[in-house]
């Protein structure tokens, strides 16, 4: 006879415990209104651990041999939901004023350096969408600019002397594989117009993988937002859709690592339904045809 697993219900001061933990370990806050998904979540490892309670799941998850459980417990937790080229405005707003500002201003100082930081990337979609928006640019950019410099032939993505970073972290190692191997199924394509599939994209079986050339600008890493070792000299911070899972301390000391980890005048964008008002006076708000972005205020030394 089958022998049915009663889930194991959790009081509220258990789930404040547990509440307290996430939030120390990685930032996300399970207010009253999320509880019920924390609880559900939680469930689903005690299951897989083969756990009957509380006391020996939290017990497990503060023990040294924890770590593993803890890193599974918070991929469980997130929320991964993304697309190729979210939020259109915004986008245009990066690839017209943001971009077009940076490779001006890079050039007039010889600088031909470019990093773009994909913080909290899920699946890829975002850091891709950058890299195939930051060629673009480019090219629209020596289309009406010529470079100083012979260019070979063929035309490579990235103009020398140029040389661009897409950096894409997240604090979920499963997302992480997903974007690496960078094969999206047809459902995923349909922001993604024919040109622009043709050019960056080639067809695998019924889905699309990211051309190796585009794929060899982004670098996938582990980074846990919480921390305070973030990576550094960044002249556009993406984080977008991550803030809103914070509570408004952990926002403000975010912003302010952010603040940090950007190069002067460098521009943070966050997501549609997230807003610096309010959080920090370091950044300016720049808002034309329903896209937002902020950039960095210089105080004078
Ligand atoms: C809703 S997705 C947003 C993806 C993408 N930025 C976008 O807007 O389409 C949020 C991502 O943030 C990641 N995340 C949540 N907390 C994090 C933390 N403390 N450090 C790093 N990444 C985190 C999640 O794993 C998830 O992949």
């Amino acid at each position: 006879m089958a022998t049915t697993i009663v889930p194991v219900q959790f009081t509220e001061p258990e789930l404040k415990l547990l509440q307290t933990l996430v939030y120390q370990e990685c930032g996300m806050f399970f207010d009253e209104r999320r509880a019920h998904f924390l609880q559900d979540r939680l469930q689903r490892r005690l299951k897989a651990c083969q756990i009957d309670s509380f006391y020996n799941y939290y017990q497990l998850l503060t023990s040294r041999e924890g770590k593993h459980e803890i890193a599974a417990l918070l991929e469980n937790l997130t929320v991964n939901e993304t697309s190729f080229f979210r939020n259109r405005p915004q986008l245009d707003l990066f690839q017209k004023k943001v971009l077009e500002e940076l490779l001006h201003r890079k050039q007039e100082r010889r600088d031909w350096t470019l990093k773009v930081w994909s913080a909290g990337c899920s699946t890829g979609q975002e850091p891709y969408t950058m890299a195939v928006m930051v060629c673009d640019a480019l090219a629209y950019y020596y289309l009406r600019n010529p470079l100083p410099f012979e260019m070979p032939t063929p035309k490579p993505l990235i103009p020398p002397p140029w040389k661009v970073e897409i950096l894409a972290s997240d604090i979920s190692y499963s997302v992480l594989r997903a974007a690496q191997e960078g094969i999206y199924p047809e459902s995923h394509m349909e922001p993604v117009d024919y040109p622009c599939r043709l050019r960056y994209f080639e067809r695998v079986g019924d889905r699309y993988a990211v051309k190796k050339a585009l794929k060899e600008l982004v670098h996938f890493d582990f980074h846990n937002l919480k921390t305070e070792y973030l990576p550094q000299r960044n002249d556009v911070i993406f984080c977008r859709n991550v803030m809103i899972y914070f509570d408004e301390a952990e926002q403000k000391r975010l912003i302010e690592k952010f603040y940090r980890g950007l190069n002067p005048d460098g521009y943070l964008l966050v997501g549609h339904a997230e807003s610096l008002l309010g959080l920090t006076s370091r950044f300016r708000m720049i808002h034309e045809n329903n896209g937002t972005a902020y950039q960095r205020i210089e105080v004078p030394s």
